[in-house]
């Protein structure tokens, strides 16, 4: 499976301010991009808390195909079958979770999505993988946040990194950043190669691959 991830960062690395209050980091030209790469993608994941701030589905703009849908949650917490991304009936929906998600929380969910069941005690992003491998996806598109991502550099998983580094400094210890989690010690750090920058007025559109 090609997996790769798209996400926009402040100048400052964060996607998103300490508050976590809703803020577009990138202006339309992002959103376009976010389009072109949408279109390539069978499947979108995003973690749980990436869908409890944006509640709406993930869709190409001016497709009628309709990409898998992916979340991943440990619990299904917080979780509401009223938002507008759990309304929309043809849309195909994943819900990766684990065994710490009540039963009747997942028996609730399940009328409106597949429910996966992953291993909380082993690596996430390759169980995910996995299941999504056998459901016939080929390109699946990470769009975050931080904790997610980590998930996916942690397992190697990330074919191509596409970063919107946008003008804005939104400081903040606690922020999200493009990769969250525990973090790799010095020793370990990954390096990828560019493969592309595109400069549009203020945002610079850079791709890296894994080398
Ligand atoms: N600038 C951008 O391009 C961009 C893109 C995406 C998101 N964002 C922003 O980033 C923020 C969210 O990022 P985030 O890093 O805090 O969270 P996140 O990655 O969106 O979601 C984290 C949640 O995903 C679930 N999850 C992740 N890995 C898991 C695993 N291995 N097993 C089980 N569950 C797992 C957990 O959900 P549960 O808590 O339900 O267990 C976890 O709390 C939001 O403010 C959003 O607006 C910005």
């Amino acid at each position: 499976m090609f997996i790769f991830s798209n996400l926009a960062t402040s100048l400052d690395g964060k996607i998103a301010s300490a508050d976590r209050g809703h803020f577009y980091l990138g202006t339309p030209a992002d959103r376009r991009q976010m389009q072109v790469l949408r279109k390539r993608a069978d499947a979108i994941l995003v973690g749980a808390s990436t869908l409890r701030s944006f509640r709406r589905p993930m869709l190409v703009a001016g497709s009628k195909r309709l990409p898998v849908n992916v979340i991943v949650s440990s619990r299904l917490e917080g979780l509401s079958p009223e938002w507008a991304f759990f309304k929309r009936r043809d849309l195909p929906r994943i819900l990766v979770t684990t065994a710490r998600a009540p039963l009747a929380r997942r028996k609730k969910f399940a009328k409106f999505a597949e429910i996966v069941l992953i291993d909380p005690k082993r690596p996430a992003a390759p169980q995910i993988v996995q299941a999504l491998a056998k459901r016939g996806i080929r390109k699946l598109l990470v769009e975050g946040g931080g904790g997610t991502m980590w998930d996916f550099v942690k397992a190697g998983l990330l074919d191509e990194i596409h970063v919107t580094l946008t003008p804005w400094i939104l400081g903040g210890a606690t922020a999200p950043t493009l990769v969250d989690g525990e973090g790799f010690p010095a020793t370990r750090a990954q390096r990828l190669r560019i493969a592309r920058v595109r400069r549009v007025k203020e945002e610079l559109f850079l791709t890296y691959r894994r080398v």
